[in-house]
């Protein structure tokens, strides 16, 4: 559930805040009142000495000191409490308007008002935008009261409580409130990123198990695998950034019957498996051979079943080649891993075999189990609905039966309090299935512990079909990050940067850029959507491309670079300058900065990374309006001196290229200083 105002809970904390804050006021008002009476007056001339005029001074110096304090006080609980401006500034934005409508209507206390709050980004953008007055004259309109939605925001605007955030508003079209930050504000929380460096939101912590990537061993790891890998890490990294506690795992298909006919196969080709590992280029291959086997040759059919059954008893000889097995594959995925920047830890369905007894006992003992025609089925409400197997009428396991073992494991044991998982859309009613199981079963509360199914739709070829290869055959990763290389060097030699650059960083380059764009033309969608895996759009360098952001970044860096300070005198230059914004470019520069916790706090929520893209891609933008109409430095066109540098400026590209670099390492971005 997106967080915004309309959460009755947050509306009763404000409404209460401002109550406490208006007895709070109260109080201090009469302690002023009862400060200045106590203040005494005297007639010099009238029976009053030397003395005790001194006496009357001196208490009244006291007085005054405290009237001085409680004022000071006064004016600070007026003021909405500073705790409640987080870094997210949208969120306080809302919070600020809602205070506002219970000021102005304390008895609209069911508080359905979608309270939007989003960036303006026409004129000068240093606002917010608020629709709270329209959706308020309706919600009166209910209760017979009619009035104007732009009388109404006139009216909100003066209810808005004083505060540092938000220092004047204006009403537009049907009745928007703008909400212009002030500037001063946005002065401090530049400098904050340049002093403190690029903060995350505020957010309670949690331990996070992220289920991604999860190929099947000796299958192959298909494009659906890659968008789980891809949006998986970016989830982890963007949870980490936010300080959670991320346990990464790899949930692989390495357990179930069709291990057999590997087994036996394997036992075949390389009788002495044990001893010399197996050279297997092409796992699929063996794979696709075993299936032909298993299908046509009875004898083979036969071992194979036998295999399953001392697999599952652990048996040594074939635990051991189940093991080779497993090794070959995990080998094949490690090099995607590695060359996409993957960090996961393997722990795939056989981990939770061993549990799966006891997992099955207790739900037969809480009578959950059916048992029909052999199989023990898990109804989740009538017997209409489709129900889970947890046992084969041959006795083994399912998908489902691991799944549910895991979520168990990863509650009980790893003390998860959120659990996600990132897989394709086609297995939602799997997931939806298990989160329902794991609740009937008592191991999931989801008061306590959330749980997303994060799916996505499929990668498309041009052609708008499932990606496919010329010959038919699911693309293979390792081929396609080749293509990838290779279209990328295509792409920097036709801009002429083979002949600019040195080996190493045209390799750079050409790894970053390659790498960078199949990840973010993953990434900058919405990932419900089905998306077309297309090379020549992924190179483009205009419009929200990887290659576009690289080419921003680079750029910010070259401009810092060409004024010759050394990292050491920019930090002086943080510790001793106070950044002022005054040109309208600068200032929507400084709120499109401002904005990164609350981007992050909103794709936390939602965990549709594109919402960071879209910002990137908006502060490439505003960057590029400011670069435009503002000069950074003086440069002797044929000395190369630098002759003037505006500092202020300098350090607002070296906090845009800070938040720059944050973003993109959570969406897997790297970075190169030159391309
Ligand atoms: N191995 C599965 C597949 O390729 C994905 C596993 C996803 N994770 C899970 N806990 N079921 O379809």
């Amino acid at each position: 559930m997106a967080e915004s105002c309309t959460d009755k809970a947050l509306f009763d904390q404000l409404t209460s805040d401002t109550k406490s804050i208006n007895i709070q006021v109260q109080k201090l008002k009469s302690e002023i009142l009862k400060v200045e009476n106590s203040i005494k007056t005297y007639t010099p001339d009238k029976d009053c000495t030397e003395a005790n005029l001194a006496d009357i001074r001196e208490e009244n110096k006291k007085f005054l000191y405290r009237r001085g304090i409680l004022t000071q006080a006064l004016l600070k609980e007026k003021k909405i409490g500073e705790s409640m401006v987080t870094n997210n500034i949208q969120q306080f934005v809302q919070r600020l308007m809602a205070v506002a409508v219970y000021r102005a209507y304390p008895n609209v206390s069911t508080p359905p008002l979608p309270l939007l709050a989003v960036p303006n980004s026409k004129g000068y953008g240093g606002e917010y935008k608020s629709n709270v007055a329209l959706e308020l004259s309706k919600t009166l309109a209910e209760k017979g009261v009619i009035i104007n939605p732009r009388d109404l925001a006139d009216k909100l605007s003066k209810t808005i409580p004083p505060n540092d955030v938000i220092t004047s508003s204006s009403i537009t079209g049907a009745g928007f409130l703008n909400l212009k930050v002030d500037t001063g504000f946005i002065c401090k929380k530049v400098q904050e990123i340049l002093a403190k460096g690029v903060l995350p939101p505020d957010v309670e912590k949690k331990r996070v198990v992220v289920d991604f990537s999860s190929p099947n061993i000796a299958k192959e790891m298909h494009v659906g695998h890659l968008r789980s890998t891809i949006i998986g890490e970016s989830i982890c990294r963007m949870l980490e950034f936010c300080g959670h506690d991320v346990l990464r795992l790899n949930h692989v298909g390495d357990w179930g019957t069709q291990f057999g006919m590997l087994i036996a196969h394997l036992q075949d080709i390389f009788p002495d498996y044990e001893s010399i590992t197996p050279v297997i280029q092409d796992l699929q291959a063996f794979y696709k051979a075993s299936k032909t086997r298993f299908d046509e040759e009875e004898d083979f059919k036969k071992r194979a079943y036998e295999a399953v059954v001392a697999l599952q008893s652990h048996e040594p000889k074939v635990y051991n080649a189940w093991k080779k097995i497993c090794e070959i594959s995990r080998n094949e995925f490690q090099v995607i891993y590695d060359r996409l920047g993957i960090s996961i830890i393997e722990r795939g369905e056989s981990f939770y075999h061993s549990m799966m007894p006891d997992l099955v006992e207790q739900l037969k003992l809480n009578g959950l189990l059916t048992l029909e025609e052999g199989r023990f089925l898990f109804f989740l409400k009538d017997k209409t609905s489709l129900p889970l197997t947890i046992v084969k009428s041959d006795g083994g396991y399912t998908y489902d039966t691991s799944d549910l073992a895991a979520i168990r494991h990863r509650i009980r044991e790893e003390k998860a309090q959120w659990i996600i998982y990132v897989v394709d859309r086609g297995q939602s009613a799997h997931f939806q299935s298990i989160f329902e199981a794991a609740k009937i079963a008592g191991y999931l509360d989801d008061h306590k512990v959330r749980v997303n199914h994060v799916e996505f739709g499929l990668v498309l070829g041009e052609d708008k079909k499932k990606f496919k290869t010329r010959s038919g055959d699911t693309v293979q990763l390792a081929n396609l990050l080749d293509k990838g290389l290779e279209k990328s060097m295509a792409h920097l030699t036709s801009k002429g940067r083979d002949k600019e650059l040195t080996t190493d960083e045209l390799r750079l380059a050409q790894e970053s850029v390659a790498y960078s764009c199949i990840k973010y033309a993953d990434l900058c969608h919405d990932r419900r959507r089905d998306y077309v895996f297309s090379f020549n759009k992924m190179l483009e360098d205009r419009g929200n491309t990887a290659v576009y952001l690289l080419y921003m970044l680079t750029r910010i860096r070259s401009i810092i670079r060409s004024s010759k300070l050394t990292p050491e005198q920019i930090e002086s230059a943080i510790k001793k300058i106070s950044i002022v914004l005054e040109v309208d470019v600068e200032i929507g520069l400084g709120m499109s900065l401002l904005r990164f916790p609350e981007v992050i706090y909103r794709t936390v929520d939602t965990l549709l990374l594109h919402q960071v893209c879209e910002y990137l891609y908006d502060l490439s933008c505003s960057f590029s309006s400011f670069y435009d109409k503002c000069y950074c430095m003086r440069i002797d066109k044929e000395t190369d001196e630098v002759l003037e540098i505006n500092m202020n400026r300098i350090l607002l590209c070296e906090a845009t290229a800070r938040v720059f670099e944050t973003g993109f390492h959570i969406l897997g971005i790297i970075p190169v200083s030159r391309m």
